[in-house]
């Protein structure tokens, strides 16, 4: 399954990579939450490859929703990271992953600028352009870099982030918002980040991610300890000393 999926990211990367820095399309799905037509056009390849193999397997994809219903589940973000790409910055990726029952089997995150691609197996470790990568092991807040995002809903809701971005970058040695959840999570399993948290994530943002941070070490949970679900929630990861006082700031912050 692994070498088809990151195939398709491969693909796709292709199409992400011949639209940057042109033109291209923008259309607002909210006040600030845009879509271009390489979103719609690298999600329509990802579909059209995962049908031509997987006819029956359900399909949750950012652009077109949720589709089938089967036991094999599909989470495809393809362009996680639009404002970035709209805007002509170098951070953008697509990611694809495929539970089982609710369990993640398999994931890829490409990055098509820099032909990084992450990938992970269930219980078989995850990979970096196919060498093992690991997290972090920085065991101190005070000495981690962490990175976050902000959710699309910031101008109007009340869990829009800002007192844990606070509460975090006073304690740590730095916090990043790149713009791009699937890489941030990626970033965390290959040691570049020490810690990921961001409020409200869709599965499809970073299922995969989850599965290679996972792969790579990290621990990952919802706000309050809670495993992850494939579910809309908060989510965390670092390694397991560093992720135990990144759930006290949490707590701190509101607790959710
Ligand atoms: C967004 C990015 C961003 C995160 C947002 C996501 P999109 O995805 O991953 O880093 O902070 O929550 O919605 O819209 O670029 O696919
Ligand atoms: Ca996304
Ligand atoms: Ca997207």
């Amino acid at each position: 399954m692994l070498d088809t999926i990151r195939q398709i990211a491969r693909e796709a990367g292709a199409i992400v990579r011949a639209g940057y820095g042109r033109a291209n399309v923008i259309e607002y799905k909210g006040e600030v939450d845009l879509v271009t037509e390489i979103d719609k056009r690298s999600e329509a390849l990802v579909l059209q490859r995962l049908r031509a193999v997987w006819p029956d397997h359900a399909i949750t994809a950012e652009e077109s929703g949720r589709s089938g219903d089967h036991d094999y589940e599909w989470y495809v973000d393809p362009l996680d990271g639009t404002t970035n790409f709209a805007h002509g910055v170098p951070c953008f990726a697509i990611s694809i992953a495929v539970a089982h029952q609710g369990a993640l089997l398999a994931g890829v995150v490409y990055d098509p600028l820099r032909d990084e691609l992450f990938a992970a197996e269930a219980g078989r470790g995850a990979t970096l352009n196919d060498r093992p990568i690991h997290v972090s092991q920085q065991p101190e807040l005070g000495h981690a870099l962490l990175s976050t995002g902000f959710p699309t809903d910031v101008r109007t809701s009340p869990e829009n982030n800002f007192r844990e971005w606070e509460l975090f970058y006073r304690r740590s040695q730095g916090v990043r918002r790149p713009g791009s959840a699937a890489l941030d999570c990626c970033y965390v399993a290959c040691g570049r980040f020490d810690g990921y948290w961001e409020l409200k994530m869709k599965p499809y943002d970073i299922a995969a991610g989850v599965l290679i941070a996972q792969e790579a070490g990290a621990l990952v949970t919802t706000a309050t300890g809670a495993p992850y679900t494939l579910a809309v929630h908060p989510v965390v990861m670092a390694n397991p000393t560093l992720h135990v006082q990144m759930l006290a700031v949490l707590a701190e912050a509101g607790g959710r």
